[in-house]
């Protein structure tokens, strides 16, 4: 997109986390936002920032589980602050754990937050950027759709889907005048959920590489500006890896598993710990819970 002052953008995410870091720059850059997820206080405060610096943003509180609710929150942002053309997809969940302790609720729950919703979000801003004649969908995917990671057997499906929907969407939509883009961030240091991560487990192996909140907004705005498909962000070089991944995959996963197995390891023996109790006889001694 050439111009994006006056747009109508839908964030979501922006309570907290990477979301809350990237709206100000969203709102700088002339995009008046409409600022979605739960926690209502959260997203005031986001709000209140851009409206001290002079842009335009307004809370939209909306759990994104609901996926039935959506129509009527694209809705109302529409009819509040115009005919929404941009949207970055940004809300997520993760779940690194070991498998055995996922439940069905949970796998479907975190599918219909990262990977349902985000599409049918997209669904409903085509019409918008069809009448506008322009537009940007940029969905937050992550290295881990790009590489399955141990211990996030769903994380890395949902982000998978989002980035095999993007370039389908790519193609569907190539002679259309929006576009859309997958950003594939490894772990970002400075807010998020990996300022979780480093507090149950320590920093992630340098070898893994990682990227910052910075390095996460420019590609975003880049993506604005540029219609990328799909962006990398992280410090260290992962496309051979990826590429390795497509022509020796048993080769991938064993040098992913060698890279990331022992951190991500570490964070599901401590989630599995805080579920479970202190374990006995190491991690595999502990049951697994029902999946229900
Ligand atoms: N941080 C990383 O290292 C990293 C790396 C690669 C990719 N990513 C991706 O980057 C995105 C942002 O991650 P982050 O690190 O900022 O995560 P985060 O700090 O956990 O924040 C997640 C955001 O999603 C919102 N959210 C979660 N569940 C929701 C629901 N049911 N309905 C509406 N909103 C919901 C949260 O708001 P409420 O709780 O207020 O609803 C919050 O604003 C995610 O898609 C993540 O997968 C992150």
């Amino acid at each position: 997109m050439r111009d994006l002052r006056g747009r109508v953008c839908i964030l979501t995410g922006a309570s907290r986390g990477v979301g809350a870091a990237l709206a100000p720059h969203l709102a700088a850059a002339g995009l008046k936002l409409a600022l979605v997820a739960r926690d209502q206080a959260g997203l005031q405060a986001v709000a209140a920032q851009i409206q001290g610096q002079g842009g335009v943003a307004k809370p939209f509180p909306a759990d994104l589980s609901q996926i039935d609710s959506l129509p009527v929150l694209v809705a109302r942002v529409a009819e509040d602050l115009g005919p929404p053309v941009v949207l970055v997809n940004n809300a997520g969940v993760e779940d690194f754990q070991h498998f055995d302790q996922a439940t069905v609720t949970g796998i479907a729950r975190s599918i219909t937050i990262n990977l349902a919703a985000p599409l049918a979000l997209t669904r409903l801003l085509v019409p918008y950027m069809q009448a506008a004649g322009q537009g940007q969908v940029v969905t937050m995917a992550s290295t881990a759709g790009l590489v399955g990671t141990p211990y996030a057997a769903v994380y890395s499906a949902t982000k998978a889907g989002l980035i095999a929907a993007t370039h389908s969407l790519r193609m569907e939509y190539c002679d259309a005048p929006f576009g859309f883009t997958a950003i594939c961030p490894g772990f970002i240091n400075g807010a998020g959920m990996h300022e979780v991560h480093k507090r149950e487990a320590g920093h992630a192996p340098a070898a893994l590489g990682g990227t910052t909140v910075a390095a996460v907004v420019a590609a975003i705005l880049r993506a604005l500006h540029d219609d990328r498909g799909e962006i990398i962000v992280n410090s260290t070089p992962l496309r051979p890896l990826i590429g390795l991944g497509r022509t020796l995959p048993a080769l991938s996963d064993w040098l992913t598993r060698r890279l990331s197995g022992t951190y991500m390891r570490q964070l599901a023996d401590v989630r599995r710990v805080k579920a479970t109790g202190p374990l006995s006889q190491g991690s595999e001694g502990a049951k697994g819970h029902l999946p229900g």
